[in-house]
């Protein structure tokens, strides 16, 4: 029995929990429930992370001790997960002794060794954002995060000696280079690395920081929040479960990749554990094409979303929406479509003409015996093993929407064979015998889907299981596993039909609507953006995207018309910033467009789709300083969300891309 161990991130206890947390979860808890289905040995581990000046002011402001509040805020998460039916064997919280012991072993070992020393730091400080930023992060001299004053603040710390493992982090990454999933995580921390690395300074003053674990050598300080985080990974199998490291996955979002890759490969080197086999970062979510953000209080909340579709379709759509990889929008017109084609559709029809209506009419209600297979029915059964098959690779390569696709092949095939094969003409001529083959059939593909599904839709799964009298997926894709003579039944239906977007949900889009201020009128164009076509946004009452579509290359140079003069506001509301190309890569849709990430001075880099495939290369970018308009409405190209534009100089092929230069450090405002 093979062993599987993956993570989620610890959820930062302060927050309420939202879409962009039940995904990392949904996807791990999926990949965790098909590992458990193929026999393996699963450790599926998520949690909280509880330590840190926020979580301490927000126990202050309610009178709460940071322990007590923890104790009830964790609970927050506890119970979205039941909900959504996460079936995580550990539940990990970062002020478990269990866990604080172990962070304060591996920080003695860690000083025992000579891996860690004492220095002055200097820095801007923020106490809104608690931390540090370098000179040429700050915005027009303030932290970029709050927006609030730093101030000079010179302080003895405790430092990591991270440098030391820059050579050999190069090395791991070059012998097993899916360590980093998908490839432009892999290139983008690899572009981190052509900098050298810093040491890591892995303390804070308990004057300034309380709510932390004590370093056990030196009890003026408490560990740095990520350093203790990221232990809990470790500290959750100490004691007993150490055979299942390395992790096979550690799920989580790009913003948080260099941490889980650069810091606690180098904290693994240095305290003697292997790196984990594979750490996949995955997009971020926007909604309605917008930022999801609290100040905005446009957050989707998923226990809304449960309530109004069931925990079993929102599972669906988040898994089957968006490439495992790739960012995202969230729309409700989109959901409602999803929802009503692949789910109320395909697989409602799949069953319910079978089982409501012909066996019961016609055989009786029990699952007929199979006679000989004719040609459509070998192909079909073909097919099932091709699909499992597919699911089966993409499920386990964290390919969720791919796996859905394929498994969905044979939901529409098994529609498109009930068609064919008209049951209704075989019961008309009186055919029992090959009636009884085909309905026999149909309920064979009902359960390899119904099976399959119990990874991603674990309630519906027992529902769509129940109506064949099983109560355990059977994954085999032949069409002999029933018992003839068994009882069948149709029951409810499992996806029923929605007309509309729930009234819950339309009340608060209409709240949101009014509470929007006017749109403003379209501004003129920025001279040569770059970006293609947008696709139409899938929301219909969503505005339309003003993304600026390249000019066709003129058959022959004209003389530019006079371009119409604007007022000094109207550029004034171009945001312009310079970014750095981190990876590029080709779209996976359209040959003119490369999916570029693009480092503007953010906590992560940010997804910019551009059409000038035809004039460079993904390669040729990696490392390029360009200028990007940074207050774009994200647009949908070709199913991959773009946030921003990169400006260049050209006709049609759009070759000149334009820089401010390589000295001047990404973020910085063009003006
Ligand atoms: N506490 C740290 C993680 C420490 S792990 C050793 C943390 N917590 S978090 O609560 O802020 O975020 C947890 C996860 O939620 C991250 O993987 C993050 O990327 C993900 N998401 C937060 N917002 C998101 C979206 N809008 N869309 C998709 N995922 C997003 O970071």
């Amino acid at each position: 029995m093979a062993r599987f161990y993956v993570t989620t991130p610890i959820y930062y206890v302060n927050d309420v929990p939202h879409v962009g947390h039940a995904y990392t979860t949904v996807a791990a808890d999926t990949v965790a429930r098909w590992r458990r289905l193929r026999g393996d040995d699963v450790m599926f581990l998520t949690g909280t992370d509880e330590h840190g000046q926020k979580v301490l002011r927000a126990a202050e402001k309610l009178g709460l001790t940071p322990q007590a509040h923890a104790d009830a805020t964790h609970l927050r998460y506890r119970a979205l997960w039941e909900r959504l039916t996460i079936s995580y064997d550990r539940f990990i919280r970062t002020t478990d002794a269990r866990h604080q012991a172990f962070v304060q072993a591996q920080l003695q070992k860690l000083y025992e060794d000579g891996q860690l020393y004492a220095s002055d730091y200097s820095g801007w400080y923020s106490t809104s954002a608690e931390r540090f930023w370098a000179e040429d992060e700050l915005l027009d001299g303030k932290c970029p995060d709050s927006g609030q004053p730093v101030e000079w603040i010179t302080e003895k710390n405790w430092f990591f000696k991270m440098s030391a493992y820059q050579e050999r982090l190069l090395a791991h990454i070059a012998a097993f280079p899916d360590c980093i999933q998908p490839e432009l995580r892999r290139n983008e921390v690899l572009g981190y690395l052509k900098k050298p690395l810093g040491d890591l300074c892995i303390s804070r003053p308990k004057a300034r920081l309380s709510w932390g674990i004590p370093l056990p050598f030196d009890p003026e300080y408490v560990t740095y929040v990520w350093f203790d985080a990221l232990s809990n990974y470790l500290s959750a199998i100490d004691g007993g479960d150490e055979a299942f490291w390395p992790a096979d996955y550690h799920i989580l979002g790009k913003d948080i990749l260099t941490f889980h890759t650069v810091y606690w490969f180098s904290m693994l080197f240095a305290t003697g554990y292997a790196p984990p086999k594979h750490v996949y970062a995955h997009g971020w979510w926007t909604v309605e094409g917008t930022k999801m953000s609290k100040s905005l209080g446009n957050v989707v909340d998923p226990h809304l979303l449960v309530d109004s579709y069931g925990a079993d379709a929102v599972r669906y759509f988040l898994l089957r929406e968006i490439p495992f990889g790739g960012d995202g929008d969230f729309s409700h017109q989109a959901f409602l479509v999803r929802y009503n084609a692949d789910l109320a559709n395909d697989l409602g029809n799949l069953g319910h003409r079978v089982l409501a209506t012909m066996l019961p009419r016609w055989l009786g209600g029990v699952v007929p015996e199979a006679g000989p297979q004719t040609e459509n029915d070998l192909a079909l059964a073909t097919l099932a093993r091709r699909v499992t098959e597919a699911f089966d690779t993409n499920v386990s390569a964290l390919q969720f929407r791919q796996a859905l696709e394929a498994l969905w092949e044979l939901v529409r095939a098994g529609n498109k064979y009930v068609d064919t094969e008209e049951p209704w003409a075989l019961n008309k001529r009186g055919d029992t015998a090959r009636l009884g083959t085909v309905l026999r059939n149909v309920l064979e593909i009902w359960r390899i889907v119904a099976s399959h599904l119990a990874c991603v839709c674990p309630q519906k799964s027992i529902e769509m299981l129940a109506k064949l009298s099983l109560t355990e997926p059977d994954l085999a894709p032949t069409f002999d596993r029933l018992v003839p003579g068994t009882p069948v039944a149709a029951g409810d239906p499992l996806f029923p039909r929605l007309d509309a977007i729930p009234a819950a949900i339309a009340d608060l889009i209409a709240a949101a609507k009014l509470a929007a201020p006017a749109p403003e009128p379209k501004a003129r164009r920025a001279p040569k953006p770059i970006s293609p076509t947008p696709e139409p946004p899938v929301s219909t009452d969503a505005p339309a995207t003003p993304v600026a579509t390249p000019a066709a290359a003129p058959a022959a140079p004209a003389a530019p018309a006079a371009p119409a003069l604007i007022e000094y506001d109207d550029f004034g509301k171009v945001q312009l910033r310079t970014g750095r190309i981190v990876s590029a890569e080709r779209h996976p849709n359209a040959d003119k467009l490369l999916v570029l990430q693009v480092d503007v001075g953010e906590q992560a880099p940010r997804q910019i789709v551009a059409g000038i495939a035809a004039a460079h290369t993904p390669e040729s970018l990696v490392g390029k300083d360009i200028v990007v308009v940074v207050n774009m409405k994200p647009a949908k190209l070709r199913g991959l969300v773009s946030q921003g534009m990169l400006l260049a100089a050209g006709g049609g092929d759009v070759a000149a891309l334009l820089t401010a230069g390589a000295d001047i450090a990404p973020g910085t405002v063009v003006k």
